[in-house]
């Protein structure tokens, strides 16, 4: 089973999912919710039922990892990850700023990752060693080292417990940084760090379903990508900071100043 075989299933099963996604889109939504500020739709439960399907059938055996209640964990060396709808709440209120999450990791490392933006067409993937695309373009982390001319992106847990923690660093990339967002996608604002849309991106309470694509995709494409104190990547990490190699020691400084969660 090669790397690129798999890479390709993954962005197959990406452009079948966005078709869901696309469908619902427009539309006036029922939003349930599964915790308070955490909604789901008809449309992440369909987009995760295609995608879990599509894999059973072509990989059966393989655990499978989804946000939506799969879980298949046999030991089995080979786990696909899946956010089969990133930014829900974006979703809900028709921002267009979504995505379809889905890695494979093999043995304990993530070999090949998808992020796919059915709105806006855009699909970002990386396979360990062959680099990162953007629509098929090689893609890089930006250049820029001084915090001046940076841009931080972040997200908020939906869980509210450590919002003064969360502030910390916020407040000192507002004051030393050129901007700060908040775009509604930890997989998106990940893929835009790996086009060197933006130097930074932090965010604690991520689950592996939000990052394990992205972080191959910023590493392929020359980024770092670690937890708030430098420790090694991991998709069960409770924290992530990514950013080209440049402005990573600068951005890393300010995270290790936040109590670990
Ligand atoms: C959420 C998004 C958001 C991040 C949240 C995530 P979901 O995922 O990635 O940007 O701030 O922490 O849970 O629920 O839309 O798949
Ligand atoms: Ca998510
Ligand atoms: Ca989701």
């Amino acid at each position: 089973m090669s790397q690129s075989g798999l890479l390709s299933f993954a962005k197959k099963c990406a452009l079948y999912a966005g078709e869901i996604i696309r469908e619902g889109f427009n539309r006036v939504k029922k939003v349930d919710f599964k915790g308070i500020g955490d909604p789901v739709t008809e449309f992440d439960r369909r987009s995760e039922e295609l995608i879990v399907g599509a894999i059973r059938k072509e990989y059966p055996g393989h655990d499978i990892l989804g946000e939506e209640a799969t879980d298949i964990n046999t030991g089995y060396g080979i786990r696909w990850i899946i956010d089969p709808l990133d930014g829900t709440v974006n979703f809900t209120h028709s921002i267009p700023l979504i995505a379809i999450s889905i890695a494979v990791e093999v043995e304990g490392k993530i070999k090949a990752g998808v992020i796919y933006n059915p709105i806006l067409n855009d699909m970002y993937e990386a396979s360990a060693g062959n680099g990162a695309f953007h629509n098929g373009q090689p893609i890089r982390v930006s250049g820029i080292s001084d915090p001046e001319k940076a841009l931080v992106i972040t997200g908020f847990p939906y869980k509210r417990d450590r919002v003064d923690e969360i502030m910390k660093p916020m407040k000192t990339f507002v004051e030393k940084y050129e901007a700060f967002r908040r775009l509604g996608s930890a997989a998106i604002d990940m893929a835009y760090i790996a086009c060197g849309m933006g130097e930074v991106f932090y965010e604690e309470g991520l689950k592996p379903w939000d990052t394990a694509a992205g972080s191959l995709i910023v590493t392929e494409s020359g980024g770092i990508v670690s937890d708030y104190y430098g420790g090694e990547y991991s998709p069960e990490n409770s924290t992530i900071l990514a950013a080209n190699p440049l402005i990573y020691s600068n951005a890393l400084e300010i995270m290790k100043k936040v109590p670990k969660p």
